[in-house]
């Protein structure tokens, strides 16, 4: 496959800098004074709060060591993801998603317009009790929110399933952190997601690709839920977007670090005092690189607005509410709509 297919073209404003090497890289902050029981020192923790508090503001990201998640648990659903993806198109597309569903694999996903150089597999964390959402009020289809099933790798849903138990446990512990770093109670947003949690991961996996100079694994964008924990492989490729200097900075991968972001939610919750940043994916010609992002979400009827104690006469709402439920599905039917689209010119 050595010729260019225009679908996955960047404009030229866009396109990576294969040469660029930083000498900054994102924080990386140690989470043992809260992940090692033995720590109890409070000044440590404030000390990490501060931390967390600082690299939010500055950067929107940052990397995590001393989490807490098994390396072994990692390491198993990174194996499953490989055996997945290894499998035949056919095989694959056996667990497709549809217009009616928000899980499953997909290879033609768009990014602003331009074609991603990669394959997805989503899975949500929670099965949902909820009435599903349409993005449209007189629309009356309804949007499926179940797990496929694949039968191969062997117990690649229970291995997905014990994954997410262990991150989930992860995130809970960073939105404290944060909570307190906005000098809020640490529990401040954990009711948010107690209820019908619309959380899910994706397994990434990013072929290599003949062109990595004119095409992205992922394109430009921001990640519109609360928080984005991920796991990123030894072959690296993500770019934030440095806010200081607006120039993209890339993410060094660190072994078993979680690279953890500021999502719009969190954004709006704080009423822009954190803001969510962007951030893409290069591409590479020789190696094929995998990710593994958890999307920690609200629950699906959660109407998001700023939280009363971050807002103020001098500091009024910046955003007007909107319910979290009925966004997501207006995104992924848009994604949908262009996929299909785009894939007839193809
Ligand atoms: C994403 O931002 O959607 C993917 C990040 C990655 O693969 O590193
Ligand atoms: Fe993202």
């Amino acid at each position: 496959m050595g010729e260019v297919d225009p679908a996955f073209i960047q404009d030229p404003e866009h396109r990576p800098k294969l040469s660029i090497i930083q000498a900054e890289g994102i924080p990386i902050v140690d989470l043992s004074p809260i992940t090692n029981h033995e720590v109890s020192d409070p000044s440590s923790i404030e000390g990490l709060v501060k931390e967390i508090g600082n690299a939010c503001k500055e950067w929107g990201f940052f990397q995590v060591t001393n989490h807490g998640v098994p390396l072994s648990l990692r390491q198993r659903i990174e194996k499953a993801s490989r055996l997945f993806f290894a499998q035949t198109p056919e095989e694959k597309k056996k667990y497709s998603r549809d217009e009616s569903s928000t899980t499953g694999y997909y290879d033609a996903e768009h990014t602003k317009n331009v074609r991603d150089w990669k394959e997805v597999f989503d899975f949500l964390a929670k099965d949902p009790t909820f009435i599903p959402a349409t993005s449209d009020e007189h629309d009356d289809r309804v949007t499926r929110w179940t797990n496929p099933s694949p039968e191969y790798p062997p117990n690649f849903s229970d291995i997905i399933k014990e994954y997410i138990e262990e991150v989930e446990k992860l995130s809970f512990k960073l939105l404290e952190l944060i909570a307190l770093s906005l000098g809020l109670e640490p529990k401040r947003f954990e009711d948010f997601f107690v209820k019908d949690q619309t959380s899910f991961i994706r397994l990434n996996h990013y072929p290599p690709c003949p062109y990595p100079h004119l095409a992205l694994g992922v394109g430009r964008h921001k990640d519109g839920g609360a928080l984005t924990v991920l796991a990123q492989d030894e072959v690296g490729g993500l770019e934030v977007k440095r806010k200081a200097y607006q120039e993209w900075v890339r993410v060094k991968p660190t072994p078993d670090a979680y690279i953890v972001n500021v999502g719009d939610i969190i954004q709006v919750w704080s009423n822009d005092a954190y803001e969510s940043v962007e951030h893409r994916v290069m591409v590479n010609s020789e190696k094929e690189r995998f990710s593994i992002p958890f999307f920690f979400n609200p629950g699906h009827d959660t109407e998001v607005k700023p939280l009363e104690e971050l807002t103020n006469e001098q500091n009024p709402s910046k955003y007007r509410p909107y319910k979290w439920g009925k966004f997501l599905v207006h995104r992924k039917e848009s994604n949908f709509k262009k996929q299909n689209t785009e894939n007839v010119q193809v």
